[in-house]
């Protein structure tokens, strides 16, 4: 993550003239500049440069930004990597450099902490090994468990499986004896102590599992309890180290990463067992997220991979739909999601072994199904034909619909769910675009994870064409960026009256980009900290496409407005105070128009007389006002 100063800094720094100038042969005209554009062909210069607000538009195909979205389309880099090239370009230290001696510092002993582990660690694989192999106890207990659920000697050694003897000390003693420090061992979470002070082993009596970085070095344990006692938990896992990070890591990958690279997918199970099975089965691209629900960091590592991911689930219906919300993790992270689930009261790992390798993998290849159908079809059988419940389940698969970041998947997804619910399509696209429009409101400002490439230009056309028509809109956010800073008699200035007016006539701004925009204005305004130009440079890219493109429309409509921006010392245009005010009278009209819309709806609806009078008055009242708004607008025509 960079910091956001230092993207405001690179960002400042960035000329759009300049950077274009890099690839495009630009001619002054005007107060702009114009020259071919990179991004279609064409014979006469329709590519549009404005140097004073720092944007590009093309006349021609449409594209429009700021010296960042250029850097993106011109050469397919996502966000981040745009500022890399830009901070280049302007010679800007970018942050990995920017580390102060005390973190320095910090880091060393971080490392030389890891580094300790690291050590204390193998040295304990090796010793966990060494006993299921060599000691009477071990092989006794530990190694006819193994045997017994069906592990084959290779098996055992390649995922270094190993035992823990039932006794206090032994592990204590022998790395004691082996020159570890108390302190360190303790750190490792290989022993513990007791209120009174007493330290003892803490895995006794179990067998061991060696979880294992993804360049396979042994960074954590797990010890699997062989009776059945509701007292002792099943598993006692390792706790957070400076080197384990239970929700960064997924167990088995080390050895499962060639096979999901070649295969191109990448089998998810839930635990230990299942994986070795697996593995054991020739099943290689398997790994598993350790009966937790799965993490970011461990999608993301998953991403690293592959795209494509199969999960497995224990074969019982309660376990599935308990799962069903983490695996829209999963969807949100981007990849292709499809399940396979198993008889009752099978895992992976005992129906695998019933089954013999080769129609195991015939099930897995037969059986998959794509999670959202899966999903959709589940959820189905649970609804029967109650109506509550059929709506409660359409809200839930567009949930998981929505998640979704690639459009063309999405509007696959809409179809297919829609045909098995007997369901309007229209009506489950309108729910994934309410909820999109919400999501949208939420992430904003988000940096850290950039979308990808092709999702962000989907993502960007969506948000472009979803209300081409509300000029209405578009015009208050067209003066508040051009205005904002001018001055209003009675407030801080122009966004001030502009937000103000907005609250005290309730108009509700359903465009997700505008709605950001007026929020972060807001937020400005709170701290007295306006600075209009700052959304021209925004780090969120959809708001500075958005906002290139408004401004550019208004271009093409009145050249005069160019003019008024390189005047920008002199007084301001004399209009735009009733400008602004003619704005909020049409905002204000079409909420009114809404609003004697959605009354009409509540007339069919009215059972009582009372009920119909209230509806009667309301009527009236909201055509009085919007006779009065129209008047007073002048020139608005109501649809
Ligand atoms: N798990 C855990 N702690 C527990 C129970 C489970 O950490 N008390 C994690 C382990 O990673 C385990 C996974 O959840 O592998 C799945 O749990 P479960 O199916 O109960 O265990 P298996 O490893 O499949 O063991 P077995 O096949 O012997 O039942
Ligand atoms: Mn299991």
């Amino acid at each position: 993550m960079i910091p956001k100063s230092k993207i405001e800094e690179i960002v400042n720094a960035a000329r759009v003239e300049e950077v274009v100038g890099d690839y495009v042969t630009l001619k002054k005209r005007g107060a702009s500049m114009i020259g071919l554009c990179p991004f279609h062909n064409e014979k006469t210069p329709s590519f549009n440069v404005s140097p004073v607000r720092g944007i590009y538009k093309c006349f021609g195909c449409g594209k429009a930004g700021n010296a960042v979205n250029f850097v993106m389309e011109m050469e397919h880099l996502n966000y981040i990597q745009s500022l890399k090239h830009l901070a280049e370009k302007y010679n800007i230290e970018w942050p990995e450099q920017e580390i102060t001696s005390e973190e320095i510092e910090a880091e060393r002993q971080k490392a030389s902490e890891r580094e300790s582990l690291q050590i204390i660690n193998n040295f304990t694989e090796k010793y966990f090994a060494d006993i299921l192999e060599n000691d009477e106890e071990g092989k006794n207990i530990g190694l006819s468990y193994f045997e017994e659920r069906g592990f084959r000697a290779e098996t055992i050694k390649k995922f270094k499986l190993g035992y823990s003897k039932d006794s206090w000390n032994h592990f204590y003693d022998t790395a004691l004896k082996a020159g570890f420090n108390p302190e360190l061992i303790k750190k490792s979470g290989l022993i513990k102590e007791n209120e009174q002070g007493k330290i003892f082993d803490a895995y006794r009596g179990r067998v061991m599992f060696t979880i294992h970085s993804v360049s396979g070095k042994p960074i954590a344990f797990a010890g699997r309890f062989l009776k059945k006692d509701p007292k002792s938990p099943k598993y006692v896992n390792s706790p957070e180290t400076e080197l384990y990070h239970k929700s960064n890591e997924l167990y088995g990958l080390y050895f499962a990463k060639q096979s999901i690279s070649k295969t191109g997918y990448v089998y998810l199970v839930e635990g230990y067992t299942d994986v070795i099975s697996l593995h054991q089965a020739g099943i290689e691209n398997t790994v598993a997220s350790s009966g937790t629900s799965l993490t970011e960091n461990q999608i993301k590592l998953i991403r690293r991979f592959t795209e494509n991911v199969c999960v497995l689930y224990d074969g019982d219906a309660a376990g599935i739909k308990a799962s069903l919300r983490g695996i829209d993790m999963l969807l949100e992270g981007g990849l292709n999601v499809k399940v396979i689930s198993f008889p009752d009261g099978e895992d992976p790992d005992s129906y695998c072994k019933k089954s013999g390798p080769v129609e195991f993998a015939e099930y897995l290849d037969k059986n998959k199904k794509d999670f959202i159908l899966f999903k959709t079809a589940l959820l189905l059988e649970d609804a029967g034909n109650d109506p509550v419940k059929k709506a409660q389940l359409i809200r839930d698969i567009v949930e998981s619909i929505a998640k979704v970041p690639d459009a063309i998947k999405r509007s696959g997804f809409i179809k297919e769910s829609a045909k098995i619910l007997k369901a309007d399509e229209n009506l489950l696209i309108n729910e994934t675009n309410k909820i999109l429009r919400n999501k949208n409101l939420q992430t904003k400002n988000v940096i850290a994870d950039v979308p990808k490439e092709s999702n962000y230009r989907d993502e960007i056309k969506e948000i472009l064409d979803l209300q081409l028509h509300d000029h209405q809109e578009k015009d208050i956010i067209r003066l508040l960026i051009e205005y904002g800073d001018k001055p209003v008699e009675g407030f801080k200035n122009a966004a001030h009256f502009i937000l103000n007016e907005l609250h005290v006539k309730e108009i509700d701004i359903d465009h997700p980009v505008i709605a950001d925009i007026i929020h972060e204005t807001a937020d400005q305004l709170e701290k007295d900290e306006l600075n209009m130009m700052a959304f021209v440079n925004h780090t969120n890219t959809i708001i500075t496409t958005f906002i290139a493109t408004i401004l550019s429309e208004q271009q093409e409509i009145s050249p005069h407005w160019e003019k008024r921006f390189d005047i920008i010392m002199d007084a301001p245009g004399a209009n735009y105070i009733s400008d602004i005010e003619s704005a909020i009278t049409r905002l204000h009209l079409k909420q009114i128009e809404k609003m004697i819309l959605s009354n009409q709806e509540e007339f069919n609806k009215a059972k009582t007389d009372d009920e119909f009078d209230m509806l009667q008055k309301v009527h009236k009242h909201l055509i009085e006002l919007r006779q009065e708004l129209s008047h007073k607008s002048g020139t608005v025509i109501i649809k």
